[in-house]
């Protein structure tokens, strides 16, 4: 059932262009213009009508929120709150009738989630949920509901779950867009253009397992270590941190990369390693200088980059590994492979058992 793979994780981690292709079919139009999601129940009315969004979730599903967050805000210019689902249902959060709530669930059974969800029904809010499993309570109980098609997640660590989650936000950002035409018919073609464009990129690499495997290896002999980026980059840098967090009971810190000097950069010293994420092209310059910042201190510095800037980048780092091009905005699809290899491959190093992570359970369904 493993199909040849040693673990699931690793399946899973395998399975993503095709959770890609498949949470991507038959939502884009045949021309490859638009964004077409049936199954979102709202007229144009409400959708014009929504004065804010929350996204609630937790783990691994709120990280992708917090992308989710990035991409709605930049595409629909709608005002995002993201929660974690613990918090938000405690806080007597300001839910109104024009606020739309995002519940974000792989197993759509998670407690303080569905919680959440039952917290904004009861205020009036519209409930959608993202979902990897139909029928489940999460989806059984929103108004509307986006599929995710990764297929079964067995791993603990989730991976095709979050990435396909990935890509729900986008084909949400891009249908709200179009809908409320803050962006027009052109620049969503070219976005989708490059959505097709993942399942082949994320392919390329994962043939590049094995350069992360020696990074996870020397890796897994430090006990402390950094994840920094800024934007979208710092959102992955979370997941990223989470990952390794949960195989390979390494602690890590996912840092705003420009946070660093308000407290955290005491922390930093000889041969730490730092894993920074610098994708997005409008914060290069300022996150390379944190990333001097780290390296002035003794920083050993993983750096994920974009394809053709290793000449700018390597003066200023030890490592790098290189994401295929795409727009800034879809970056988070590409560079969080490589943080998911670097978690697996950690924790197989340090002989623990992948799928099945100590403490942890694949669906946390009581509170
Ligand atoms: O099923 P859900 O997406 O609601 O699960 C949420 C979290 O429990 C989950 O993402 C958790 O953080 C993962 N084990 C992380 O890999």
């Amino acid at each position: 059932e493993k199909a040849g793979f040693d673990h699931f994780m690793l399946k899973e981690i395998y399975e993503q262009p095709k959770a890609y292709r498949d949470t991507m079919m038959g939502r884009i139009s045949e021309d490859g213009r638009r964004v077409a999601l049936k199954e979102i129940g709202m007229t144009l009315e409400e959708i014009r009508g929504i004065r804010k969004v929350q996204i609630v979730a937790c783990g691994t599903a709120f990280h992708a929120g917090l992308v989710g967050k990035t991409v709605i805000e930049d595409l629909a210019r709608i005002p995002v709150e993201t929660d974690v689902a613990s918090e938000y249902r405690y806080r007597s959060p300001i839910i109104t009738p024009d606020t739309l709530v995002i519940v974000v669930s792989q197993s759509g059974e998670t407690a303080d989630t569905l919680a959440a969800l039952r917290e904004a029904k009861r205020n009036g809010a519209r409930v959608m949920a993202i979902t990897n499993v139909v029928g489940s309570s999460v989806a059984r109980e929103a108004d509307d509901v986006i599929i995710t098609q990764a297929g079964p997640e067995i791993a603990v660590a989730s991976t095709k779950a979050y990435t396909s989650q990935l890509i729900a936000f986008y084909l949400l950002g891009l249908y709200l867009a179009e809908k409320l035409e803050t962006r027009d018919e052109k620049w969503i073609a070219n976005v989708l253009t490059s959505m097709n464009q993942l399942p082949e990129q994320v392919e390329s690499i994962l043939d590049q397992a094995n350069v992360l495997k020696q990074v996870a290896e020397s890796i897994s002999k430090h006990s402390n270590l950094f994840f920094i980026g800024r934007g979208v980059d710092f959102a992955v840098a979370q997941e990223g941190s989470l990952k390794l967090k949960e195989i390979s009971y390494i602690h890590s810190e996912a840092y705003a990369a420009g946070e660093l000097k308000h407290g955290t950069l005491a922390l930093i010293e000889d041969g730490i390693p730092v894993i920074a994420l610098i994708t997005q092209e409008q914060l290069y310059e300022k996150t390379l200088s944190n990333i001097k910042e780290v390296k002035a201190r003794g920083a050993h510095v993983l750096a994920v980059i974009n394809a053709g800037h290793e000449g700018e980048v390597s003066k200023s780092v030890d490592e790098m590994f290189a994401i295929p091009r795409t727009l800034p905005l879809l970056a988070p699809a590409l560079s969080v492979v490589p943080l998911q290899l670097i978690a697996y491959y950690a924790s197989l190093a340090l002989g623990h058992d992948v799928d099945k992570p100590r403490n942890l359970a694949k669906s946390v369904t009581v509170e």
